[in-house]
Formats: structure tokens, sequence, C-alpha cells
């Protein structure tokens, strides 16, 4: 009989970790409060005629030293709505990363335009130069780069790219709050940065979105394109082009507002956090933690790591049950399969019978994804163990963690 809580002994931890779905794990306090008092107070919820939603764009926009930030109702509306400043023609393709949120891939989709994959650095799991570039065509329009998890992307080969095909780069930094790159934040390098502000993300409002740009042109569109195309403020009286209603409302922007001041902190906590954790981790024979890229700061949206499956006698899936018995919940494989694997991009579930945008005459190809299209993403989730990563996890927190995996390693060591 092992000693294991999985084969009924007992666990490492009775009460769970601190954690985003609740006010354990979260920042929430008495400045949310108060802002939402004053807005229910003014009786102004909404964005115009309001405070919050502008104070937060400024204060964001002023975080992280851009021109403009436009406030949006969620992360799938960030990245849309920075596809809707671009402006592409339909049947484009858009080149993007396997492992994501569909919040990265749909907005593609009710552009009309043809989401396509890039294999992903197997240490990184972010988008691999050379496949992006493997992947341009004369219809590509854009490149969306995902941060995952907070760690950033090689930005400098994708932006290179992207210049010498000009082609635009939007960051998708939903998991990438002050994440830096050779000493530049995330979603500054790009044309335009998009975040989340969901229940788990750094800065969090429920629900909630906001992009950057420096570039004057892309933040009118933006701003056109997530307010139906309505000018404000002009002589113009008319909805200018197809735009859909992504506002923020102030009750909302009264909680992102008080949230952006106190997102410094947190990813400072959580660095210090998963410094910990690693050092930690990495005294276990077997457990491979993660890398950071050198020159990058990462943001630990979620803490990353494998196993050695040499060293072990169990699966990954089988490890990560054993641990998680042990009352330190650990996921495997993230979202289970490359995205394109899924029912939506499989059998083209897009708008009605028609698997548009796919059959659209003016993109005029027959596109089939496959399981291998991306082998290093298939060979990640297969591996990828997935650890939480707090600002709120204490020293105690952190021995647990630690403990439940080197019990776990130790019964399952060959
Ligand atoms: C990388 C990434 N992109 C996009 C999204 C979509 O954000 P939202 O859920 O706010 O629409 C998420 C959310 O989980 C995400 O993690």
């Amino acid at each position: 009989m092992s000693d294991l809580a999985i084969d009924g002994a007992q666990r490492v931890r009775s009460t769970p970790l601190p954690n985003v779905g609740d006010i354990s794990g979260r920042t929430f306090g008495d400045e949310e409060i108060a802002n939402l008092t004053e807005v229910i107070r003014s009786g102004k919820l909404f964005r115009f005629g309001g405070k919050f939603v502008e104070k937060f764009e400024q204060d964001f926009a002023a975080m992280l030293n851009v021109k403009h930030a436009v406030a949006v109702t969620s992360g799938t509306a960030a990245i849309h709505t920075a596809l809707g400043a671009l402006n592409c023609d339909i049947a484009k393709e858009m080149i993007t990363t396997p492992i994501t949120d569909m919040g990265t891939i749909a907005p593609i989709m009710f552009q009309n335009c043809i989401p396509i994959f890039a294999d992903l650095e197997p240490e990184y799991f972010n988008l691999l130069p050379e496949s992006i570039e493997a992947q341009i065509t004369d219809k590509t329009a854009a490149i969306i780069v995902v941060h995952l998890f907070g760690q950033p992307a090689n930005m400098d080969a994708i932006l290179a790219i992207g210049k010498k095909y000009n082609i635009p780069v939007i960051e998708d930094c939903c998991q990438a709050y002050l994440a830096q790159y050779n000493g530049k934040l995330v979603g500054t390098m790009g044309d335009i940065g998009c975040f989340s502000l969901q229940q788990s993300k750094h800065i969090a409002s429920g629900d909630g979105g906001i992009i950057v740009t420096n570039d004057d042109e892309l933040a009118r569109r933006a701003r056109l394109f997530a307010d139906k195309g309505w000018p404000r403020g002009g002589d113009v009286r008319q909805y200018v082009f197809l735009g859909i209603n992504y506002r923020m409302n102030e009750l909302t922007g009264a909680v992102a507002s008080a949230q952006v001041g106190k997102v410094d902190n947190t990813v400072h906590s959580r660095r210090a956090v998963a410094k910990a954790m690693t050092e930690k981790l990495a005294s276990i024979p077997g457990i491979v933690v993660p890398k950071v890229r050198e020159g990058c700061e990462h943001s630990w949206w979620l803490y990353p790591f494998m196993i050695d499956e040499n060293v072990f006698s169990v699966s990954p899936k089988e490890f990560a049950a054993a641990v998680s018995a042990e009352g330190v919940g650990v996921g495997h494989g993230y979202i289970g399969q490359p995205i394109y694997m899924g029912q939506i991009l499989q059998e083209k579930a897009t708008y009605g019978k028609s698997q548009c945008p796919f059959s659209c005459p003016h993109y005029g190809k027959e596109l089939v994804y496959k399981p291998e299209d991306c082998p290093n993403a298939l060979e990640i989730l297969r591996r990828l163990l997935i650890l939480p990563c707090n600002e709120r996890f204490t020293e105690s927190d952190i021995d647990d963690i630690y403990n439940a995996v080197a019990k776990v390693a130790k019964a399952y060591t060959k």
C-alpha cells in the first residue's frame, strides 16, 4: 500500500490554496467598493458621462507608456477590436498559436478570416518564429502572438518577420500583464496589444478587456469598431463603418480602475512566489521546472512544469491526478488538444452549414487542420502540467506544493 492520497492515505493539504476564483486569491478591496459606490450614487453607469472607464484607459496607457488605450468588454472583444482596427479584407489568413484560448481565434473568423497555426517552441510554449515564416502566404494579413502563461514570446524574431513581409503583429497579452521582453513591456512592441480582465487575470473585473497602441489611426478605428462605428464628439452624425458594441460600462470601469494600481504588486509578488516554487521543485529529481527566456520577465498567470518520463513509472496525467489528490490541484494538458483539433475548426462550425469563411470563394483553398500540423504543440500538451501561481501564496503554501509534488515523485520514481 502506498502512502499516496490517491490510494487512500492522508493528503498533504486539506484546505484550498488561495485561488483566483474567490477573494482568497484576488486583490479586490475597499478601493473597488468605493468606486462602485460612487458610480451607483452618481446614477451614471454608461461610460460616456461617467469617469471610471476613461480613467482606467488613461491609467493603463500611462502604466504601459503608450499613446492610446481602449477599454472593451472582454479579452476576446479586445482581440476582435484589434482586428477590426486593422481593417483587413475578408478571406485573409492570420497566423497564430494552437495553444491558446478560443478568444484569440474566434475573432479571426468573425472578421471572415482564416486562422493558420504555426508550431511552438518546446521549452517556452510560444510561437516558433521559423514556423510562422513557413506559413506566410500572399494572403497573410496578421500575426497574432500569445505570451502564454505570462512568458514573453520571441518578439525580436517575430517583429522582424512582420517587418520583412509588411504584416502587422498583434500581441495577445491576456495572460501576461507587465511581462517584459528585453526591458520592453509586452503589448507595446507589436501594432496593438490586447488584455483581458476576466476573473482569473492579473487585473480582474469579472469580465473586461483593453487594447493599447501607439498608432493614432489604429486607435481611432478601434474606438469606432467597439462603439458600433459611431463617431463621438465631432460633426459626423452617422455610423461610419461596421462595428459592434464592446463598450465597457462604468461598473466594470470602477473595478478595473481600482485594479490598475494593484497589478504591479501582484506581478512582483507572483515573481517571488514562482522563484520560490522553482527553487524547491527543481530539487526533486525528475521535475522539469519552467525556464524563463533570457532577458525576459515572466508574469506567471500560471506555473507550467513537466516531468521527465524516464524517471517516473506513471504518465504526466497520472502524476497530475496523484498530486491533485494530495490537495494541491495540478492540471494536465491545459486546453487538452491543439485548438485546431477541436470541433469548431475540425467541423468548421461557424455560420449555419455554410462553413464560412473557410468556404468563401475569395479564399479559394481547401484547408484541413491535421493533428500533425504542429507536432511540438501536440507533445507540449501531452506533457504539460500546470500549477497555480498566486500573489497570496505564503511560504507554508509553497511548502505544501513542494511536499505534495515531492511525495508523489518519490512514490512513482522507477
Ligand atoms: C491568451 C488568451 N487570449 C484570449 C482570452 C480571451 O479573454 P476573455 O475570456 O476575457 O474573452 C484569454 C482568456 O482566457 C486568454 O487566456
